[in-house]
């Protein structure tokens, strides 16, 4: 009799070499002892529809997607989780055992994971401020409404952006969630995060002194081996507790993987690898 064939899985994305998700994936599968592999396609631009129903043809049981892909997969999705259907983004594809594509977001329990459990991060009761109003902000408003802050708040270098983007979210928010500028922000915040990518250009948004309350935490969603930008202006504004997205990496993996496979991998260790 012929083995069964191993599980596949792979990460797709358009450039997609500089991933760690394979690595990630890798390590959870050998701690957990489950026979599958990971690897990376990149697909093209116009031909990830194309792309991921080969995967699946070739045997591939679900995948991750990443930049520039994850409004496509949101399309492709033949059913959604919440978050998924709340952000516009899918960035965890699974096919269900009769051929339905399942679509969810793991990013913002990825966020809620590494900042509650690594961080060890209290949100309730907390004043939240959100920089940047694209798919990556999209993708951790339902997250951190649903952890009970105090007040949340957006804002973003395109102010109609980030007020188009509150009032997507306002039948949930129970008047927790408003939109403000950027020269405008407000102060005395528990918690910056940056969802901007102004950091992979080596930026940081135009942000006036003053927003962070005593013990504010700075949140890059961007991670680099280096602090980002973001993160270097925190630590000017007397910012002691700053963290950049790489605990969100690995949180929002393991969401994946429970998904696919059931089980749920502990993240510490490859955590520590990768900061290494
Ligand atoms: P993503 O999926 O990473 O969120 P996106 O949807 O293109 O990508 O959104 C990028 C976000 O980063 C936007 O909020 C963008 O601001 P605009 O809406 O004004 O374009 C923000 N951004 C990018 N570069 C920036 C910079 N240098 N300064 C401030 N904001 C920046």
């Amino acid at each position: 009799m012929m083995p069964d064939p191993v599980d596949q899985y792979a990460v797709f994305g358009n450039p997609v070499s500089h991933s760690k998700s394979p690595l990630i994936h890798q390590a959870f599968a050998r701690a957990t002892q489950q026979q599958l592999t990971y690897g990376a396609i990149e697909a093209p631009i116009e031909g990830f529809a194309q792309a991921v129903n080969a995967f699946h043809s070739a045997g591939g049981c679900g995948c991750n997607v990443t930049v520039p892909f994850k409004v496509d997969a949101y399309e492709l999705a033949d059913s959604l989780d919440d978050d998924a259907a709340s952000s516009g983004a899918v960035n965890t594809l699974k096919w269900s055992k009769s051929g339905q594509l399942l679509g969810f977001n793991t990013d913002g329990k990825g966020l809620l994971r590494d900042l509650q459990d690594n961080l060890n991060i209290e949100l309730a009761g907390q004043k939240i401020l959100i920089v940047g109003a694209g798919g990556a902000a999209a993708g951790v408003i339902l997250p951190l409404l649903g952890s009970g802050p105090r007040e949340l708040s957006v804002v973003n270098r395109t102010p109609d952006r980030a007020q188009r983007l509150v009032e997507n979210f306002l039948p949930q928010a129970s008047g927790r969630l408003s939109a403000a500028t950027l020269d405008n922000p407000g102060g005395d915040y528990d918690l910056v995060i940056n969802a901007t990518s102004a950091s992979l250009s080596g930026q940081t948004p135009n942000l006036p002194a003053g927003l962070f309350a005593a013990n504010g935490q700075a949140y890059d969603l961007a991670y680099a081996d280096q602090p980002t930008a973001f993160l270097r202006w925190a630590i000017t504004q007397g910012v002691n507790h700053l963290s950049d997205g790489l605990g969100m990496l690995v949180e929002q993996a393991a969401e994946a993987f429970f998904i696919w496979r059931g089980v749920r991998p502990v993240t510490a260790e490859v955590i520590r690898t990768l900061r290494g």
